[in-house]
């Protein structure tokens, strides 16, 4: 081959790359699943939260998500279908991002170096979102593992018997940090990547969606650990009672 056919070659291959739209739709897929997941978190501890008023609402939502409405005394395998949907987009989120991740130490160190010399809020808030999803990849396996494997298992005293007597609430309270602090960075990168809420006024409004997003961690973070508060005092008074099923006449 003459050098003159190899930088031909080279730059054919250059421009084909330049033309690629893998990255674009690899950057919109992980944006897609992203928010899906974000929105389904959302809603999830906001159910999850319903211990809250009572071991009766908690039993009767999750009695409504095994469609008892229309299934004569629900059907947990509707649980199965939605953990494993769940677990998909999850996986495929999880793959998408990982070529984000520093590849070698040595691209780690100059991500340090960078970081502690710019001090850019924005590169701290990605440090905050990879190590988060590090954590998520195996804490929300397990759990999601669990939910599709013994969807029979939700309830009152059954989920209080798995934080409590399995000792499943540090695992939790690991899980709920890093997924709130995930989906929080999350929704504030979407806004800025996409200018979602730029208006007239990018700068302020990019402050604005800060403090907003801001706002929602911790509110989520409130809630995540009452919840599991509650069901960790529920679980210590049915320790003795353990595997033993909710009933509305229990109380
Ligand atoms: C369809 C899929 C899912 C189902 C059916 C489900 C169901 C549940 C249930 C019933 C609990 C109460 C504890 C228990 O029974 O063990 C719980 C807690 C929790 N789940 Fe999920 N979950 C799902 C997906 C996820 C995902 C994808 C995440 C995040 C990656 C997640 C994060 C959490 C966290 C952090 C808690 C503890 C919340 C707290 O501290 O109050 N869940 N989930």
């Amino acid at each position: 081959m003459t050098k003159e056919s190899v930088i031909e070659l080279l730059t054919k291959k250059d421009a084909q790359k330049k033309k690629s739209r893998t990255p674009a739709r690899l950057d919109f897929l992980q944006s897609a699943t992203g928010a899906v997941l974000a929105l389904f978190i959302l809603f999830h501890l906001i159910f999850e939260s319903s211990i809250l008023l009572g071991k009766d609402s908690m039993y009767h939502l999750t009695k409504a998500f095994e469609a008892e409405f229309i299934i004569d005394g629900g059907e947990p395998l509707i649980i199965t279908g939605l953990a494993f949907v769940v677990f998909m987009i999850f996986i495929l989120h999880a793959a998408i991002a990982m070529r984000k991740f520093p590849a070698s130490y040595s691209e780690y160190k100059s991500y340090k170096t960078h970081r502690e010399l710019i001090q850019h809020s924005d590169t701290n808030l990605w440090f905050i979102q990879i190590s988060s999803g590090f954590v998520m990849f195996f804490l929300g396996s397990i759990h999601l593992y669990i939910m599709m494997t013994q969807p029979q298992n939700i309830g009152p005293f059954a989920s209080s018997d798995r934080i409590y007597s399995d000792v499943m609430w540090p695992m939790y309270l690991m899980l709920l940090v890093s997924v709130v602090l995930h989906a929080g960075v999350g929704i504030y990168r979407l806004i800025i990547k996409w200018g979602l809420l730029d208006g007239e006024n990018p700068r302020a409004n990019r402050i604005r969606s800060r403090a907003v997003v801001k706002g929602f961690v911790v509110f989520y973070l409130m809630i995540g650990l009452f919840s599991l508060g509650t069901y960790i005092k529920i679980g210590y008074e049915h320790r003795d009672d353990y595997g033993q099923k909710y009933t509305l006449e229990q109380k």
